[in-house]
Parts: C-alpha cells; sequence; structure tokens
C-alpha cells in the first residue's frame, strides 16, 4: 500500500475514493469509459446486473442529501449489491458509540462499500486507514475538502458535450470558498487537459488564497467571456460563520445566471448545477429549465458514475 496516497493500492489501482487528489488522468477516464457503458443499461432499463452480488453497500450519510444518497443505493443495487442505509438517528452513535467503532462494528458483519458524508474534513481518509482488505471507503462529500463522485459525473457529463477538455474554458461561479463540489472539480479539471479555468464571485466566497492555474473573477460578466461551460453553485449557508450573508437580490444582480449573462458564454454554453439549486438566487429558473441546461443529465450520469466506481474498487477488494 502506498501510504502517501491511501486510495491507491501497490499496482496503482484504485482502493478508496476519497478525493480526486492524486488520480492520475487513466484512473479518471477509467471510470467514465465504464459509467458510459453503464447509461445504455441505465436508460433501457435492462434486466438487473448481478455482477456484484456478493457485496454489501453501507450508505453513512451524516449530512443530508438527495443526489448521492439515492443515486449510490440505486447504483449499488443495479450491480446486485446488497444496500444498507444506516440510520444514524437510531443508531448506536447517540449512545456514545464512535464513529470508529460503527465501522468496525458493520465491518465485522462484512459489509464492503462505506458511502461516507460528513461535515468534517478528511474524516473519510482516517476511516480508510483503519479498515481491513474487505473493504473500500467511498467518499460522498466531506466538509468543504472533496466530493469525488460528483466531480465524476461532472466531467461525465462535459465529455458528453464536449468531446475534449484541452481547450475548453470553463467558469465555477459563487461559493467557491465553501464548495467541495468546487474543489474536486478544479482539480479534476487540469487533470483530463483543461487549461482554462475561472472562479468567480464575491471576495467573501473566492478561495483566501490563489489557486495555481486558475484565474479569479469580481465581476461575472468578464469572467463568464466566450466559455464553454458555466457551473453555477449555491451559497453554503451550513459552512458560513461569522459573515453575514449578501443581501440576496444584490447578490442575484451580481452572480446570479440571467439570460443576459448567459448570452456573454459561447452559443452552445452548457450550464451546469451540483444540486440543490436555489432558483432565483444563483441561477433564473429560465436558465435551469432551458435549453442549455444540462442540470438533469448531471443527475442521470450520477448513478452510472457510481455504478462504475463500485465496480472499479469491486476489483482491490479481497473477499
Ligand atoms: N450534489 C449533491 O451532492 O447533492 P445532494 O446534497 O442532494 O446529495
Amino acid at each position: 500500500m502506498n501510504t502517501n496516497n491511501i486510495q491507491i493500492d501497490s499496482q496503482g489501482k484504485l482502493r478508496h475514493l476519497l478525493k480526486i487528489d492524486g488520480l492520475s488522468r487513466s484512473h479518471l477516464t477509467q471510470i467514465l469509459d465504464i459509467a458510459d457503458q453503464y447509461i445504455a443499461y441505465n436508460q433501457h432499463k435492462y434486466s438487473a446486473l448481478d455482477s456484484l452480488k456478493n457485496y454489501t453497500s453501507v450508505n453513512l450519510l451524516f449530512e443530508n442529501s438527495t443526489r448521492t444518497r439515492v443515486s449510490f443505493e440505486l447504483a449499488a443495487k443495479r450491480l446486485g449489491v446488497e444496500v444498507i442505509n444506516f440510520d444514524l438517528s437510531t443508531s448506536s452513535i447517540q449512545k456514545g458509540e464512535t464513529m470508529l467503532d460503527t465501522i468496525h462494528t458493520l465491518q465485522a458483519m462484512h459489509c464492503n462499500f462505506f458511502v461516507i458524508r460528513h461535515s468534517e474534513n478528511n474524516i473519510v481518509e482516517f476511516i480508510a486507514q483503519n479498515v481491513n482488505h474487505e473493504v473500500a471507503v467511498i467518499n460522498a462529500g466531506d466538509g468543504t475538502h472533496a466530493h469525488p463522485s460528483q466531480a465524476l459525473l461532472d466531467m461525465l457529463t462535459i465529455r458528453q458535450h464536449k468531446k475534449s477538455f484541452e481547450h475548453l474554458k470553463v467558469a465555477i461561479v459563487g461559493d467557491i470558498r465553501h464548495s467541495r463540489v468546487a474543489h474536486s472539480a478544479i482539480t479534476a479539471l487540469p487533470i483530463l487537459g483543461c487549461k482554462d479555468i475561472r472562479i468567480i464571485g464575491p471576495d467573501f466566497l473566492l478561495p483566501e488564497s490563489k489557486i495555481t492555474g486558475v484565474e479569479m473573477f469580481r465581476d461575472m460578466k468578464k469572467g463568464l467571456e466566450d466559455v464553454d461551460v458555466i457551473m453555477m453553485l449555491r451559497i453554503q449557508k451550513e459552512r458560513i460563520k461569522n459573515t453575514s450573508l449578501p443581501d440576496i437580490q444584490e447578490y442575484y444582480e451580481n452572480y446570479g445566471l440571467t439570460p443576459k449573462k448567459l448570452k456573454l458564454a459561447k452559443p452552445d454554453a452548457i450550464v451546469m448545477h451540483p444540486g440543490p439549486m436555489n432558483r432565483g438566487i444563483e441561477i433564473d429558473s429560465s436558465i435551469a429549465d432551458g435549453p442549455q441546461s444540462v442540470i438533469l443529465q448531471q443527475v442521470s450520469n450520477g448513478v452510472a458514475v457510481r455504478m462504475a466506481i463500485f465496480s472499479v474498487l469491486a476489483e482491490t477488494l479481497a473477499l
């Protein structure tokens, strides 16, 4: 095991999925290529696959979720994986059991995939260091740090529309500072060859320090000029402490994606949003539901990408 990067095994294969950092282009394209094959399966609802029928997945989501929880569950079931939706509110964590004791308890019952969402950055790394060869940990979003399966489904969606990443201009708009989605996308895009990444937002939502290779804009009109991809983000109110939130109308005027601002991008630009959306704050409804929006396609791709993640991780588990 490479101790510098717990998510890669000694053969260079994906052992856990914790973050995009440390993964190569071939790790990412392997998952995207396998996901492509599952897209047809998801569209046509062929008879259930049973390629992973000996595996069990546990959803351990310590933060709210709609898309990630449901798509990990569907992805697992479509591969024949048994799924346990761990109910935190009725679990022994409420009696003081530690997270690690809970993990070891589930491991003793031979559960194999732990899909974990938590408010604490890097907690998934700690868990991955403390599980046995039968378990793979999948980060379903940790704090402001990483959301790798979201980045992979975002990359798949971009690839479906734009084919190559080499000459793309990608703008990420809104609350970059508190967004694990933005952090994972900003890492994944250059790995796949994208050289023009712009982040756009007010000072208090931009990163505190410069990110190498990423251009920062306070003026949305300048940042959106000629871009191919616009990724909108909601303000992560639950993570913002000690700062007063902006006036909603003022924020919408400056950083909301309106039809007028969308015209600054290329005519065939796609509009993305990881969800959940706050309509009328970061995005106008006419755009969210309009012809350039690929937001629901992102959701559909999420199931195929998560099927691919299970399939790839299963190869490195020793049951
Ligand atoms: N994009 C995303 O993580 O959505 P959920 O919070 O609904 O899972």
